[in-house]
């Protein structure tokens, strides 16, 4: 069975997704990481953004490989880094490529082809897995989505002002809504829940009951 969360940045979907696969013994795919560590080769690799044909190249050359919410890059455990603002800032030179995207679908649903998960991204429910069994469309308010990730990064050690966040958001949200393929849109048969308001444990709970069929 596959359970797709989709939704902006900052609506909490990646805890929420993984206490999800965790509750229901599903495993978790956050296709978010996919980008970032796409992102987080390249600077290593010192290629230049304009070298639309290099970052193609280093998507299909680039080994990672992704476990629960564990991502390496060769053998090296990248899961903080890919976190840094600079690579969210970064993300729309891979994530908007259109070539870049076809591998990256191509790679999320060999990862999926066994077993039950929960992918989490912007794109699952409607590009990646429009057949999925149960599709939840996850989003809050975009001052709520701010203070939920500033209180994440100061966690991770990264201070950063309310102004800062929502302006990298405002730029995040812009790329995720209007690129030419897998734009963020919530898939027809999706369940849309705005948790403003709803405490971790009310979200987890009602996606819980989603997924099995009672809402
Ligand atoms: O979910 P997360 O914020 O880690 O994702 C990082 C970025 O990767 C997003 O801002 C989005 O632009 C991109 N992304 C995407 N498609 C996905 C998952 C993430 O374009 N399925």
């Amino acid at each position: 069975m596959i359970v797709t969360i989709d939704g902006p940045s900052g609506a909490g979907k990646s805890t929420v997704a993984k206490k999800l696969a965790q509750t229901l013994g599903f495993r978790y795919l956050d296709t978010g990481a996919m980008y970032r560590v796409l992102v987080l080769s390249a600077i290593r690799a010192e290629i230049r953004w304009e070298n639309e044909e290099a970052l193609v190249e280093n998507c299909r050359n680039t080994e990672f490989h992704v476990e629960g919410d564990s991502i390496w890059l060769g053998d090296e455990n990248v899961s903080n880094e890919i976190r840094h603002p600079e690579i969210s800032k970064q993300i729309w030179h891979v994530a908007d490529h259109v070539r870049i995207r076809e591998l990256m679908v191509e790679r999320q649903r060999s990862i999926a082809s066994f077993g039950n998960y929960v992918c989490e991204g912007r794109d699952q429910g409607t590009v990646v897995f429009p057949k999925a069994e149960r599709k939840v469309f996850l989003t809050a308010s975009a001052n709520e989505r701010a203070k939920r990730r500033q209180v994440e990064l100061a966690e991770k050690g990264v201070d950063l002002s309310l102004v800062e966040i929502e302006e990298e958001q405002n730029e995040r949200d812009l790329h995720d809504y209007n690129r030419p393929v897998g734009r963020l849109v919530k898939a027809d048969d999706a369940v849309e829940v705005v948790t403003d308001g709803m405490s971790f444990e009310q979200v987890v709970h009602e996606l819980v009951m989603i997924v099995r069929g009672s809402r």
